[in-house]
């Protein structure tokens, strides 16, 4: 099934898809095998970091491998893609789906890219998410607001046939200084005036009461990465420090089942279990 019509699927329901970054074999196989463990269906997201480290066709491959060896549904998309030219190479690659990100650029000139992005998907039949309104990134001020307006959402799905839209609620990528406070009347409202799926970036750090209530208010993507790349380091570097071994294969099962337990515990959640 293609990421859009599991989208067009989920919009009637109080359940969600997890998208879950990887960096490695490691995070692959942890997030993996929680979604083999609560039989759920999961997105893989590269950023354009970890396509450059890891090589496009190789992350693309090892992630397709492992979803076949784990008889998984799952799709492979790009996050944050920052450019038509990247968009492009990953849509020739094969991914099922790709995110457009220009939020950052003018109204018109997000409309613009995103929209060129769109009408080359098409020709692959692949899902494409854009993004309105500001959600800080690593690094960003989290003081800046820039919260999406209904209605631009509206005009902006309309105008761009843009298949999932990335909305600003009060989330930001990275740790939270305080517990995050999510605008949900808004994403009601941006709910009502459009049928794009609606996705939530940030979603480490969200309590998982406030993740349920995005979701039965019509989020139907949670991104999550800032909270599998530091349990994931925390455990190797505990399991490191208290001995030497230099067989790695018995170094990194400790992480991995980390982030396993992690991944479950949010799966649970988004399956509204
Ligand atoms: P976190 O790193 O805050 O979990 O956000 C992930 C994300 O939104 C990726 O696009």
């Amino acid at each position: 099934m293609r990421l859009q019509d599991k989208y067009k699927e989920l919009q009637s329901t109080s359940v969600a898809l997890l998208a879950t970054n990887f960096y490695n074999f490691e995070t692959l196989e942890g997030v993996l095998q929680a979604a083999v463990r609560c039989n759920s269906p999961i997105i893989l997201q590269l950023t354009r970091s970890s396509i450059d480290y890891l090589g496009l066709p190789l992350a693309l491959q090892m992630a397709r491998t492992a979803i076949d060896y784990h008889g998984l549904k799952a799709w492979v998309h790009l996050d944050h893609g920052d450019s038509y030219e990247l968009a492009a190479q990953c849509l020739d690659a094969g991914f099922d789906s790709v995110m457009i990100d220009a939020s950052e650029k003018p109204f018109r000139e997000n409309i613009k890219t995103t929209k060129k992005v769109v009408a080359l998907a098409s020709k692959y039949g692949a899902c494409v998410e854009a993004e309105l309104g500001y959600v800080a990134k690593l690094g960003q001020s989290t003081e800046k607001e820039g919260f999406t307006m209904p209605e631009e959402a509206g005009r902006f799905v309309d105008e761009t046939g843009v298949d999932a839209l990335a909305v600003a609620i009060g989330t930001s990528h990275g740790f939270y200084k305080k517990e995050p406070r999510l605008d949900l009347e808004r994403l009601s409202r941006i709910r009502e005036v459009t049928n794009a799926a609606l996705v939530l970036h940030g979603g480490s750090g969200v309590p998982h009461a406030t993740l349920r209530d995005a979701i039965s208010r019509g989020i139907c993507k949670i991104n999550l990465a800032t909270e599998i790349k530091n349990i994931f380091m925390k455990t190797l570097k505990a399991k490191l420090e208290n001995e030497s071994e230099i067989d790695l294969r018995k170094v990194f099962p400790d992480a991995i089942d980390a982030v396993t337990s992690l991944v479950m515990e949010k799966l649970n959640v988004v399956n509204n279990k």
